[in-house]
C-alpha cells in the first residue's frame, strides 16, 4: 500500500481547502491511503485531513496554539510531527516534539514523523546522517502501531532538487534498520520523479510539499501510486 500525503504548509485559505478536497475526491483511491495537512484555519471533519501540528494539552495557557480539544472538535486523529520547518524556524527540540508525540500517541493519533539531516551533515556522507537521524529518535516509539515516518532531508525541502534515487534507497534501508512502520520519503517531489521514488525499497509513500498546491497534480500522484506495488 502506497501512502500519499499533502503538506500545505501556510498556503490555502479555509474555502480552497474546502474545494480543493471536493475535487480531490474525484478520483478512486483504490488502496492507496490518502492525507492532506491543512492550516489550522482550514480545519474541517473529513478523514483525510490531519493537523500540521498540535500543542501536547488538551487545552490551557498556550497562547497560539491548539490542543487536543480544537481537533477534537472536528474529529481529527492525524498529525504531523517534527517537520523540519518547526525544527529549524520555529526552534522545536527533540524533546518537545518527543512530548508530543507521546501525547498524541497516548490518544491514539495517527502521527507522521518528520526527520531529515541539513546539508553539512549530508556532505559528510551517510555514516553522519545516520547518527544525526537516531538524533531524531530520541524519545519516539518506533513501534507505535499508527506511525508513519517521513524522511526529508532539509535540503531537499522546497528547493526543487530532490534527494538523488541512491540517496533516498541508502537512507530509506538504515531508517528500515529501525522500524517496519511505513517511510515515506519528501522534499521536492514532483510529477516527473515520484514514480521513481515510489519504485525504491523500503519507499512506502511520498510527504509532498509544493506541487501538492495544485489539485490536479496532487491527484495525478495519487494515481501514479496506484499503479506501484
Ligand atoms: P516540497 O515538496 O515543497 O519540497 O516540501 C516538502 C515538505 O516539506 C513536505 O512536508
Amino acid at each position: 500500500m502506497q501512502i500519499v500525503a499533502a503538506n500545505f504548509k501556510m498556503h490555502k485559505t479555509r474555502k480552497e481547502t474546502i474545494e480543493y478536497l471536493k475535487e480531490l475526491k474525484k478520483i478512486d483511491f483504490g488502496s492507496v491511503k490518502v492525507a492532506v495537512f491543512p492550516p489550522f484555519t482550514a480545519l474541517f471533519e473529513d478523514e483525510l485531513i490531519g493537523a500540521q501540528n498540535a500543542y501536547p494539552e488538551i487545552n490551557g495557557a498556550f497562547t497560539g496554539e491548539i490542543g487536543l480539544e480544537q481537533l477534537s472538535e472536528f474529529n481529527i486523529k492525524r498529525v504531523l510531527i517534527g517537520h523540519s520547518e518547526r525544527r529549524h524556524i520555529i526552534g522545536e527540540s527533540q524533546e518537545f516534539i518527543a512530548k508530543k508525540f507521546d501525547f498524541y500517541k497516548k490518544h491514539n493519533f495517527e502521527i507522521f514523523y518528520c526527520i531529515g539531516e541539513p546539508l553539512d551533515i549530508r556532505k559528510q556522507g551517510l555514516k553522519a546522517v545516520v547518527e544525526y537521524l537516531k538524533t531524531q529518535f530520541v524519545g519516539i516509539d518506533l513501534n507505535y502501531d499508527k506511525l508513519i515516518i517521513a524522511y526529508e532531508p532539509v535540503w531537499a525541502i522546497g528547493t526543487g532538487v530532490s534527494a538523488s534515487l541512491e540517496e533516498i534507497r541508502e537512507t530509506h534501508s538504515e531508517i528500515r534498520k529501525f522500524t517496519s512502520r511505513p517511510i515515506l520519503y519528501g522534499g521536492s517531489v514532483k510529477l516527473h520523479n515520484i514514480k521513481d521514488i515510489l519504485e525504491i525499497e523500503n519507499v512506502d509513500g511520498v510527504l509532498v510539499g509544493s506541487a501538492s498546491l495544485d489539485v490536479e497534480v496532487f491527484k495525478e500522484m495519487i494515481k501514479i501510486a496506484k499503479d506501484e506495488k
